[in-house]
């Protein structure tokens, strides 16, 4: 891997039909180029995702799952596999997003054993970090994604693709957006935790800012210093705001 592009990766969360999903990409194939196609990602809902794979077959668009188990098989009641998601041509899969750590009390031990489980079946995973409004308050922001990063990557395979999000989560669904000069600094402390991790490869891990990410904060999010694409929530639902967001970091603001 040489230095990571720019990517937008669109997690729809529990959001979209599979009506509404074909409706999605059929707009986003007939206005994103093949090349801008290549940098976009987007995350259905599981029961969704099935629809979205045959309609992005012809194009060179990638979808990625929000969640999965690390077991291959078996009584796990509501639960997908690595292979599930590989058969189905999944290329991509959240971990320990903020969501599920809080709402389905995800801990950074089973994070890992996800990771691991991704890799071993060629889904990247993109492994979620980020601190809570009082995780900041209390100064704990750097020990908070640290222990996260370390915690999932604890199992996982240095020489295999792996993606990591930093998603403060005061900053989600809350149309607050983390400062630049907080985003670099979280950034900054990621890769060196990162090296820590993986001296050699270290630098090719795509690192992406997620967390009220929208067209008027784009370009000025996309020039940071290690910030290497978004993870989209609320405004990766509708084509344009999605092509637009992805457009504008193409184009960063010196910052
Ligand atoms: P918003 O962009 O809606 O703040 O969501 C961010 C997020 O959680 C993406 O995973």
């Amino acid at each position: 891997m040489s230095k990571p592009e720019f990517y937008c990766v669109g997690n729809w969360k529990m959001n979209k039909s599979p009506a509404q999903a074909a409706e999605f990409i059929s707009k986003l194939k007939e206005q994103a180029k093949p090349e801008e196609q290549s940098r976009l990602v987007v995350m259905p809902p599981a029961l969704v995702a099935f629809e979205v794979a045959q309609q992005l077959k012809g194009s060179s668009l990638r979808w990625g799952g929000q969640n999965s188990y690390f077991e291959a098989a078996g009584a796990f009641t509501g639960e997908n596999s690595p292979q599930i998601l590989k058969e189905m041509g999944a290329q991509f899969c959240l971990v320990g997003h903020s969501e599920r750590r809080q709402i389905f009390g995800e801990a950074d031990d089973l994070l890992a054993k996800k990771v691991q489980a991704l890799q071993g079946m060629g889904i990247t995973p993109i492994l979620c970090v980020g601190e809570t409004l009082d995780d900041r308050r209390w100064n704990r922001t750097q020990e908070v994604i640290v222990r996260q990063t370390r915690g999932g990557l604890q199992a996982a395979d240095p020489t295999k693709p792996m993606w990591l999000a930093y998603e403060p989560v005061w900053a989600i669904g809350t149309g607050e957006v983390a400062t630049p000069l907080q985003v670099e600094e979280a950034h900054s402390i990621l890769r060196k935790a990162l090296k820590e991790w993986s001296a050699q490869t270290a630098n090719e891990v795509p690192i992406l800012y997620g967390g009220s990410v929208k067209a008027d904060n784009a370009r000025s999010l996309a020039g940071i210093n290690n910030v290497n694409g978004f993870l989209i929530g609320g405004a990766s639902l509708k084509v344009d705001d999605f092509l637009s967001i992805y457009r504008l970091s193409a184009s960063p603001a010196a910052v």
